[in-house]
């Protein structure tokens, strides 16, 4: 039998299209104590800045900091003007990546296929991938929600094996509650998250009780605690409130 805790909880700030490298950098310095005592505590702390200030967030932050991409191209170099490749971010020490975002699936045409292609070059490159799932508003009111769900995953992670897998996150962001405020219950977080894991382990068999998934969607201080304490939620992927050291901090002490 596999008990929940045994899954590192996770703390993941994206920071979308926000800071200067200027404030990333001072930010990082400032968060070094912050993971120390994450780590002390085994939660793995980490964020997702822009391209233009992962270097400045990897060169200041503690060693233990996960620095993530918040979008990566799935071919290693050729003529993509305005993307980037995963072995440009290796060379700066990214090995982390959000694949999936809502923001990119509206804004940027991500689809299921693409975020698939995206996954296994980056299993294949020995990162972590974040993938994102979650339904919009008028799926969720059509009760739409696991279908819409079960599709991002089955089809995100087509082709993979168990055993690429293992290091996985999966972060359930139901795009209603994306920086609006407005909070999935914990009932709903828990549900859907613990139906991924179902789903998870009818494609990878009992690997699923070690993959980390995520709750996101308006995670504040105030609220980040009940949807920890949720059995089958094994972190937080945090927007807005992940923008400001104090907040970030806050989100950290409110789950020690
Ligand atoms: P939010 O964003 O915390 O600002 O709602 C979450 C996300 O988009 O990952």
């Amino acid at each position: 039998m596999w008990f929940a805790n045994m899954r590192r909880k996770l703390l993941l700030g994206n920071w979308k299209m926000n800071k200067l490298s200027s404030e990333a950098k001072e930010f990082a310095i400032a968060s070094r104590p912050l993971v120390q005592k994450a780590k002390e505590n085994n939660i793995d702390l980490g964020v997702t800045p822009t391209y233009l200030s992962l270097a400045a967030v990897k060169e200041n932050a503690s060693k233990d900091m996960i620095v993530g991409a918040q979008n990566v191209h799935f071919n290693d170099h050729g003529a993509f003007t305005g993307e980037v490749s995963i072995p440009m971010l290796k060379e700066f020490g990214i090995d982390w990546c959000l694949i999936g975002h809502s923001e990119r699936r509206t804004y940027d045409n991500e689809t299921n296929e693409k975020c698939n292609a995206k996954i296994k070059v980056l299993i294949e490159n020995n990162m972590v991938p974040v993938y994102c799932v979650g339904e919009t508003l008028a799926q969720f009111e059509a009760g739409q929600t696991k279908a819409v769900v079960e599709e991002q995953v089955r089809v995100g992670l087509k082709d993979l094996t168990s055993l690429q897998v293992k290091e996985l996150v999966v972060a359930y962001e139901p795009v209603w509650s994306i920086g609006t405020g407005k909070n999935a219950s914990t009932e709903i977080a828990e549900d859907v998250c613990k139906f991924i894991r179902d789903v998870l382990r009818d494609m990878f068999g009992s690997v699923a009780d070690e993959i980390r998934v995520l709750y996101g969607g308006s995670v504040k201080p105030e609220n980040i605690k009940a949807y920890l304490s949720c059995p089958d939620v094994d972190g937080a992927l945090v927007g807005g409130a992940s923008l400001k050291i104090d907040s970030y901090e806050a989100l950290l002490n409110n789950i020690l």
